[in-house]
This record gives C-alpha cells, sequence and structure tokens, in this order.
C-alpha cells in the first residue's frame, strides 16, 4: 500500500511478460498502470535527438523536467500512446536501439532520482499495477503484491524477435539474443537500484508457461492478498 493506494508490482528482465501481465491485471482490476521501463525509454530518445550525450547526467535530469510526456488513452481500446511535446513516440521508443540507450542512462542515480517523482504521480485511486527493474524494491517497497518474473534468455530473444516482426522491424534473432543479455549485463551489475527481486517477491518463472498459466498464478496471490476485493 503507498498513500493508502493498493499497488502491485511485475519486475524482471526484459522479455519475461511484465508488460503483458500488468496491462491484464490492470484491466481486471481496473486499475491504473505504469509502464516504467518507458519513461526510460522516452529520456534516451528524446537525449538522442537533442543531441546530449547519453554519459551527461547533469544534462539528462535537466531533460527530464524539460519534456511535457503525456499517456494518452485510445477510446478505441488501442495500446496507449506516447506522446512527447505533442509528438507521438510510441512506436520510436520500441526499437531494441532504444532499450538499449534506456539501460544505458538508467545506471545514473541522478537521473533515477528525477525519474521517481513522475513514477510515483501514477500511484492514485483506485490501485496500480507497474512494471520495471526496480518496482517492488525502491519505487512502491510498499506494494502489497510484487512479481518477479524471469525466463531463459533464448525464450526471451525469442519472444521479442517475434513482437519486433510483427512490427515490421527487420533483425535476427541472434542480434536481439545477444543485445537481451548485454542489457541484463547492465541492469543486475549496475550500484544504482540494480534489478532484483525484492525480498518479498514472488518469483515465477514464465519459459514454459502461456500467458493465461502466469496470470492464473498471478491472480491467485493477488486475490488471496485480498487486493481488488472491496
Ligand atoms: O522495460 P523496458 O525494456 O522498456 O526498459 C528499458 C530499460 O530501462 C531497461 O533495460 C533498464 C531501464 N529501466 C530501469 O532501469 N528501471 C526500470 N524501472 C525500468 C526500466
Amino acid at each position: 500500500m503507498t498513500n493508502n493506494v493498493p499497488v502491485i508490482t511485475f519486475d524482471g528482465p526484459a522479455g519475461t511478460g511484465k508488460g503483458t501481465m500488468s496491462q491484464l491485471v490492470a484491466a481486471k482490476l481496473g486499475f491504473n498502470v505504469l509502464d516504467s521501463g518507458a519513461l526510460y525509454r522516452i529520456l534516451a530518445y528524446n537525449a538522442v535527438n537533442r543531441g546530449t550525450k547519453l554519459s551527461n547526467e547533469r544534462e539528462l535530469i535537466t531533460l527530464v523536467t524539460d519534456l511535457r510526456i503525456e499517456f494518452r488513452v485510445d477510446n478505441s481500446g488501442g495500446p496507449l500512446q506516447i506522446v512527447v511535446d505533442e509528438k507521438d513516440i510510441s512506436a520510436d521508443i520500441r526499437t531494441e536501439i532504444c532499450g538499449s540507450a534506456a539501460s544505458a542512462i538508467a545506471v545514473f542515480e541522478g537521473v533515477r532520482e528525477a525519474l521517481l517523482k513522475l513514477q510515483h504521480r501514477f500511484c492514485c485511486p483506485p490501485g496500480l499495477v507497474a512494471d520495471g527493474r526496480d518496482m517492488g524494491t525502491t519505487v512502491f517497497p510498499g506494494a502489497l503484491a510484487k512479481f518477479f518474473l524471469v525466463a531463459t534468455p533464448e525464450k526471451r530473444a525469442g519472444r521479442r524477435h517475434k513482437q519486433l516482426k510483427a512490427k515490421g522491424i527487420s533483425v535476427s534473432l541472434l542480434e536481439v539474443l545477444s543485445q537481451i543479455k548485454e542489457r541484463d549485463r547492465r541492469d543486475i551489475e549496475r550500484t544504482a537500484a540494480p534489478l532484483k527481486p525484492a525480498e518479498d517477491a514472488v518469483v515465477v518463472d514464465t519459459t514454459e508457461l502461456s500467458i493465461d498459466g502466469v496470470y492464473q498464478k498471478v491472480m491467485s496471490v493477488v486475490l488471496a492478498r485480498g487486493v481488488g476485493i472491496t
């Protein structure tokens, strides 16, 4: 519980199904969603576009306060639109290159601190489902149910490759696998809020599970904790 708002967190490396699970659980409970990775991606994308070096922590922090970020709900039930300074960049930030750039700027303590306030603003009634790398450990340590999703790098790369292909982005499976491994290494080894399960997180291995299989496991924990029952 954070400010009396129930929070559910999903952390884990790329391609474990965190995003899909948070959308499903949030839709079921009528909760808000925070895709925290999108914030790191938005910052990285705009830094590159404005010529800010990904190693310049001070300029990156200034950029966080400069950007006008909006998450627009598509009334026809489509995915959330990410609009920055009136430009829809939803597709632009989903590339693996942008994911790697996001991981590179995520090592900076100051950048994480600047994005923390933005993330806390998503925590409003009736509840929040947040996904990322440090939701359960750092951003929402008081969450009522915390999940840490894992899967083999090969399985995760396969899932990512399929998603990218469906979006018309052409990249080899081996390339995706090597990018995923590199990103894992950086996210785990950084000193500022590294990727790791919270002590009270439920770890779910999604390698051999269908989306529905993961969902059933997750919902049984959520309901057992009394979240979403009014
Ligand atoms: O979840 P994602 O693939 O969109 O995240 C992109 C990168 O952003 C990820 O590799 C590391 C960083 N990130 C982070 O450091 N902390 C978060 N809570 C979410 C993402």
